[in-house]
């Protein structure tokens, strides 16, 4: 067992972790910034964000109406302080990206062209073809190699946080190449890791978005805030879960049903395909619900229509809408439609951190979608997450420093890295005979999609949450078939999917107790919004039986909560 020392301890290196990263080295070149990933950066989750990233660039545009647009999309649940904060550091951001290299997509003038977005009221969404997230974190983790005082952990599983007395101290991890367990003591720590999509089955995720950072932090008494509100995407590919770009309707794709009618002018006359997506993706299943859907071999899907933009714009602005149309639904998008569906996303909730990124244990922060500060409230607009990862990843880097200067390493408590040493080797590594984690994760998937999805009720939460009860008891009969030091990856999947049940038990839990409809949370039950009894975030907290809820008021400066229509 080694013990590294670092000022400041980053996990995930994706957008938010390398943008927290960069910040935290410039701040001052004396501290000494570790940046641990279970993945080499490249692969990071960000890599694979497609449409674009959210900023107020224009003339004719102001921070006012981007905060507006924010608020509305997150049906008032959005903390308004952070909001104003959020908008107006945007352009900021992707002016600094463009310093260090990142290749926007440009207007005939030669400026950094946008595009429209769902929810925006103008076109402010900032791209590089429909592969901005590959473009970003190129740049970012580019722009990180300049920097002497980071030090990269590639392939290292983080298995938790170790605090003390409300205060961090360091964290355990595994060092995936062979096995070894270690000890980092740092000053500060900021969790950057990302989603949570692998507790459902149909996802656009990466197999690694396993809410790690959700559950570390949950386990260590950090409450989760929000995590009743899943996103889902309205155009994935049925059968596969990849994402076709919300860019494909900002370009001027539409929606059609069976009949071939644009069905969204009954649900959002206005703003039609580009309505928020909590509400585009519920037309969809309403309308597959009616029967309008069309057959396929994944069940019935919507048709998107991209024809009528043409060879030009399609090659230029969206390629991998093509090859992904091609490759994965089999169609030519130039002659016919693409299959789609509603996916799960991306999670609005996170780590209860504040609008400095702080959590309640000192010494830890958060940022990215692993965070709930809250800009996105009960449904995010697209194109601004990027920007959040980039806008709150520098603030966690800077306020992670900044910490780390005036505070000292605390000692290390022994007893609780012994006892995580023992859960891990002794409890799981060492089991002999027991439960493949294949069958519980395809349980614990199964109970998310048909109970936890896009329309909930008190009975199917009640069953999600009593079925994630008995599937944590069956964890503990779980074993790993592969005994091997070497890239066990068996091994790290059983580790995953003991993350996975806490998450799911936070977003269930979260769900039954919002006795309401509020952004992407429906309830056929409440169908309505309850701003009397829930204008405010849900806290849910680790306990060692059923988890705690608490509720927090949502901080309104400026925007009355109003009825939300597209
Ligand atoms: O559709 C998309 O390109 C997704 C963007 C986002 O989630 O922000």
């Amino acid at each position: 067992m080694d013990r590294f020392e670092y000022d400041i301890l980053i996990i995930g290196a994706g957008a938010a972790g390398l943008r927290a990263a960069i910040e935290a080295a410039s701040y001052n070149p004396k501290l000494r910034v570790a940046v641990i990933s279970k993945v080499y950066p490249m692969r990071s989750h960000t890599v694979s964000a497609e449409g674009g990233t959210a900023a107020v660039l224009k003339e004719y545009d102001n921070f006012d109406l981007h905060a507006w647009d924010t608020v509305k999309g997150s049906d008032f649940l959005a903390d308004q302080n952070a909001v104003e904060l959020f908008v107006k550091l945007c352009p900021k951001e992707i002016i600094q990206l463009e310093h260090w290299g990142c290749l926007w997509n440009r207007d005939k003038k030669g400026k950094i062209d946008v595009r429209a977005f769902g929810g925006m009221s103008v076109k402010r969404t900032v791209y590089a073809a429909d592969k901005t997230g590959f473009y970003i974190l190129h740049t970012l983790f580019q722009r990180s190699l300049l920097y002497e005082n980071i030090e990269r952990f590639d392939e290292w599983f983080v298995t938790s946080l170790i605090i003390e007395n409300n205060r961090f101290c360091g964290l355990t991890a595994i060092n995936i190449k062979d096995g070894s367990f270690h000890i980092f003591k740092g000053k500060s720590v900021i969790i950057a890791t990302g989603g949570a999509g692998q507790i459902y089955a149909f996802t656009t995720n990466a197999t690694i978005n396993t809410g790690d950072g959700y559950a570390i932090a949950y386990r260590a008494g950090i409450p989760l805030k929000d995590m009743e509100f899943v996103q889902f995407h309205p155009t994935g590919i049925p059968g596969k879960g990849l994402l076709i770009t919300e860019a494909a309707r900002g370009e001027g794709g539409y929606l059609l049903n069976n009949e071939y009618e644009r069905f969204m002018k009954r649900y959002a006359p206005e703003k039609m395909e580009l309505a928020a997506r909590d509400v585009v993706s519920r037309a969809m299943y309403f309308e597959i619900l009616k029967g309008k859907g069309f057959k396929g071999p994944y069940g019935d899907y919507i048709g998107l229509d991209i024809r009528h933009l043409g060879s030009k714009v399609i090659e230029e602005k969206l390629p991998t809408v093509k090859e992904m149309a091609e490759k994965f639904a089999g169609v030519d998008p130039l002659k016919e439609l693409i299959p789609v569906r509603p996916v799960v996303h991306y999670f609005m909730g996170g780590v209860h951190v504040n609008i400095n990124t702080e959590s309640p244990v000192a010494g830890v922060f958060s940022a990215g979608e692993a965070a709930c500060i809250s800009i996105n409230g009960a449904n995010r607009l697209g194109s601004n997450s990027l920007s959040e990862c980039l806008v709150f990843g520098a603030i966690a880097g800077r306020n992670a420093a900044i910490f780390a200067s005036e505070h000292d390493f605390c000692n290390l408590p022994q007893e609780s890295i012994i006892k995580e040493e023992k859960r891990i080797f002794e409890g799981i590594l060492k089991r002999e005979r027991g439960i493949p984690q294949a069958e519980i994760k395809y349980e614990l998937k199964r109970v998310m999609d048909e109970k936890v999805g896009i329309i909930r009720n008190e009975e199917g939460l009640l069953e999600a949450c009593s079925k994630i009860i008995k599937l944590k008891e069956k964890f503990k009969n779980v074993s790993v078939e592969d005994k091997s030091n070497i890239y066990n990856t068996d091994f790290i999947n059983v580790l995953e999917l003991d993350f996975m049940l806490d998450v799911a038990e936070a977003v269930a839990f979260s769900a039954l107790y919002r006795r309401e409809t509020r952004g992407a949370h429906y309830r056929n039950d409440y169908p309505n919004r309850n701003d009397e009894k829930y204008l405010a975030h849900t806290l849910i907290y680790k306990t060692n039986g059923e988890p705690r809820i608490e509720y927090l008021p949502v901080v309104i400066t400026r925007w009355k909560p109003v009825e939300r229509k597209y």
